[in-house]
């Protein structure tokens, strides 16, 4: 299954040769994953995922739009599919004004309780805030420069529109298939840091991290994510693996990571192209895979 929603960093061109190197069967373990973004390894995988899966993200706003398609899936497809129809039929300027309407409402969330709805967003009425904020959150994805999530120090998201005249046709049916699978097993989303969402994994269970790379985009959340978090993360995905969890986590391919890295088994990964400038994350269209843990039997 395919996520819904663009991400940088987003791991769907990859996914074919992860499959190849994690778990054939997870029968019997738990999924976490704890920074979720567009949650496309979760899905490329959901069919080996047989018992309970954790998703979480340190960006508020990520989770709440998982939690509104996870627990409300026609709901939001349906405002979003009802968002999509008038997005693709507008002029241009109607097209920005729908965009910044929607980036200035996800900047005023999160909203509790019902809320009522501008009519010229989501059709008339009211709509839990969970799934209004979610079906902002995709609104705002789609049609914002490339799906780039970035925030500023103050947390306000900050990309400009796209200027993309048509948003998927089927967007509402999309995020149904996304939100109906889901919503059908046992998946839960919990908000805040990796080390929170993944400390009730035990022996067995399966842990699967994608941090913003070293010296690459960070600014998905307002902690940003330099070498002390790097080393933190890697800390902790030692401790876990150590207690017999088995342990991935993605990276870029630098000196300073396979060194930090070095107790783990590490994959190679080609990638096609990265969004990076810099020369050091560039070039060669290799990012590393790092497995730690028990090995099956
Ligand atoms: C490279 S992206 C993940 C992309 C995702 N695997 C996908 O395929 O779309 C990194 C994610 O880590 C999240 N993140 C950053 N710091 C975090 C932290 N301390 N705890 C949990 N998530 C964090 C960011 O919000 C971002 O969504």
């Amino acid at each position: 299954m395919k996520p819904h929603i663009k991400y940088a960093g987003g791991k769907r061109g990859v996914l074919d040769q992860f499959k190849v190197i994690f778990p054939k069967s997870m029968d019997f373990a738990n999924y976490y994953e704890p920074m979720v973004g567009s949650g496309a390894v979760m899905l490329g995988i959901y069919d080996r995922l047989k018992n309970d899966v954790i998703i979480g993200d340190a960006s508020p706003r990520v989770c709440a739009m998982w939690k509104g398609v996870t627990h409300y899936p026609v709901a939001v497809s349906e405002a979003v599919g009802y968002w999509a129809d008038r997005y693709n039929g507008a002029t241009e300027d109607v097209r920005r004004g729908m965009f910044e309407a929607a980036r200035t409402a996800m900047n005023a969330g999160p909203r509790l309780g019902f809320c009522l709805v501008p009519a010229e967003m989501f059709g008339e009425g009211h709509l839990l805030g969970c799934v209004f904020d979610a079906a902002v959150f995709i609104a705002v994805n789609r049609t914002c420069f490339n799906g780039l999530y970035r925030v500023n120090q103050q947390g306000k998201f900050n990309v400009p529109w796209g200027k993309y005249k048509m948003v998927p046709q089927d967007l509402g049916g999309r995020v149904y298939a996304v939100g109906a699978k889901l919503n059908e097993g046992s998946v839960k989303v919990e908000a805040g840091d990796y080390r929170a969402t993944t400390h009730g994994a035990i022996e067995g269970d399966v842990v699967y991290f994608d941090p913003p790379y070293y010296k690459n985009f960070d600014q998905y959340t307002t902690g940003r994510f330099k070498w002390p978090e790097q080393v933190r993360l890697c800390e902790w995905a030692k401790e876990l693996a150590e207690e017999g969890v088995k342990v991935f986590a993605s990276n870029s391919s630098t000196p300073e990571i396979r060194d930090l890295w070095s107790w783990a088994t590490c994959h190679e990964i080609q990638v096609k192209r990265t969004i990076s400038c810099k020369a050091e994350t560039r070039g060669a269209g290799v990012e590393l895979l790092f497995e730690g843990g028990p090995t099956p039997c």
